[in-house]
């Protein structure tokens, strides 16, 4: 068995984060008398605080001040904070406990690759944060996704050259950066909006040993 570079995205991943970004999000474009829905919320996936607001101020077409920007990105954050104050083991996604646990046991490499600020705290508070041999997210990179820079670093710190190394995504950023890293793609979630990915599955419980067994072993 070979030892490989298992790279996991955290939102949408690993934890349901989306709608508390979601939800974080629709009370400043609600102030703003911006629309904003559950479809606009998919833009979002993987871009940054900043260009998440960008994104939104966008669909309004609202012009903003640098310091009006900040106070929004703050609120968004303190709000997005209250609401993973109270996360638990309990919301980590179906079949994710599992496949870590196959990697661990099959003496496998794994981090993680974040384009979230909050990531430590979240994996903390869920209970993962000992799966993970190395972690990079938002504070550690300039370039966001499809900039494989989050993958690439995670793959070094890894000790793991970047080809070849295995990235769960649910982003179509996300998945365009591990393309480009020249990294295997799997992306987790709907396959008519990820297909640019190498392979699919709708969530982890479709993943089976015998798929971790193929990617490790050749
Ligand atoms: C990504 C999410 O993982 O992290 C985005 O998919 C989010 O929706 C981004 O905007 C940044 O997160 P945070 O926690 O730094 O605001
Ligand atoms: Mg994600």
């Amino acid at each position: 068995m070979n030892q490989k570079a298992f790279i996991f995205d955290l939102d949408g991943v690993i934890v349901d984060t989306a709608r508390y970004h979601y939800l974080a999000w629709q009370k400043i474009a609600t102030r703003l008398g911006i629309e904003f829905t559950h479809e606009h919320n998919e833009l979002l996936k993987g871009v940054s605080r900043v260009r998440s607001l960008d994104i939104i101020l966008g669909l309004g077409n609202v012009q903003a001040t640098q310091e009006d920007k900040d106070k929004w990105l703050m609120e968004k954050n303190e709000d997005y904070l209250q609401s993973i104050h109270h996360m638990q083991a309990d919301e980590i996604l179906d079949g994710v406990v599992p496949v870590l646990d196959y990697l661990k046991n099959n003496n496998q490499k794994v981090a993680l690759g974040s384009a979230s600020k909050n990531a430590r705290p979240i994996l903390e508070k869920v209970g993962l944060l000992h799966y993970f041999d190395a972690i990079v997210d938002g504070n550690d990179v300039t370039n966001a996704k499809p900039d494989p820079e989050v993958f690439v670093k995670a793959a070094q710190l890894l000790g793991m050259p970047p080809e070849g190394a295995i990235v769960f995504e649910d982003s179509v950023a996300g998945v365009q950066a591990a393309n480009i890293a020249q990294m295997i793609s799997i992306g987790i979630g709907d396959k008519s909006v990820l297909q640019e990915a190498h392979y699919n599955f709708t969530d982890f419980t479709e993943i089976d040993t015998e798929f971790l067994e193929t990617l490790v072993t050749t």
